[in-house]
């Protein structure tokens, strides 16, 4: 039997999209939900680079088998929950190639409902996104650690700490030091923490506000707060705001406010 116009068109349109998909650089795959456990009907050449595995090896299974010991089961569960109520999600998920190579995989999953066959597919798009992922995580873990140096509490005596600030002090930072300072004292029980500010750029309205605070926080913890290296103009500047650093004690350098604790 011949096939009409409208067939024809259709197949060479199904023949169109498929080449199509076939150039793509990404992963595709195309499971039926309506077969017992959602397997793959169909991948594409760019899948089989991602993964790995021929089609010959795919087909027939559930995606779970790009899965390993390091995927994050809340992400499992996420992709579970999305499929069975029909809807698309988009994460990413640790998966594994067939060599074992660990890669972090940007899933796109979309439910499509095929007129011609009144059936749901689902259509899986994975990208693989490992190099901006571990350029991430190593960005989360240099600032990471520029945060803790930018705020270091080094004990330098029995009771006595020291914090050296150094360039421009914003909220975050302040915060920041607030917080460890606070957790600092509560820890050793130390009973002076110097806050050495000659390494300080400008000495701002902000900065004005955290000393105060510091000092009302550190006076209700029973200890004493010592600031040195300030210019002249910080101190003006507190007498005229609500702020007033008077009751700070205050030494022109690290080693006069250590011969007054002795
Ligand atoms: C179209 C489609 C593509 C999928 N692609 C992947 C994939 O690339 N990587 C992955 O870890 N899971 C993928 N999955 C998810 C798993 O097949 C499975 O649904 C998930 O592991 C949750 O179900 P389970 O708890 O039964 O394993 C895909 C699912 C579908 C429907």
């Amino acid at each position: 039997m011949r096939v009409n116009k409208d067939q024809l068109k259709r197949m060479k349109k199904n023949e169109f999209v498929r080449t199509a998909i076939e150039y793509v650089d990404a992963g595709v795959v195309i499971t039926d939900p309506e077969l017992p456990d959602n397997p793959i009907v169909y991948t594409n050449n760019g899948f089989e680079k991602l993964s790995g595995y021929s089609a010959d090896e795919t087909i027939g299974y559930n995606c779970r088998f790009l899965q390993g010991q390091d995927t994050n089961q809340d992400d499992i569960d996420k992709l579970r929950l999305a499929i069975s109520n029909k809807e698309k999600i988009k994460l990413e998920i640790k998966n594994y190639r067939k060599n074992g190579e660990v890669f972090w995989n940007e899933l796109q999953i979309y439910p499509v409902f095929i007129e011609s066959e009144h059936q749901t597919y689902f259509v899986g798009v994975q990208q693989d996104v490992s190099k901006r992922k571990y350029a991430e995580e190593r960005s989360d873990h240099y600032l990471e650690q520029v945060k803790r140096l930018s705020t270091p509490i080094v004990p330098i005596d029995r009771n006595v700490s020291i914090v050296p600030v150094v360039g421009e002090i914003d909220d975050e930072r302040l915060e920041l030091l607030l917080h460890n300072v606070s957790a600092h004292i509560q820890k050793s029980g130390d009973e002076y923490l110097i806050l050495d500010l000659s390494g300080v750029s400008h000495f701002t309205s902000q900065l004005h506000k955290g000393v105060y605070q510091l000092n009302q926080l550190i006076k209700l913890m029973g200890a004493m707060l010592m600031i040195t290296g300030i210019r002249p103009e910080f101190i003006l500047e507190g007498i005229e705001s609500d702020f007033s650093l008077s009751t700070v004690k205050s030494f022109s350098s690290v080693k006069q406010a250590l011969v007054s604790i002795q």
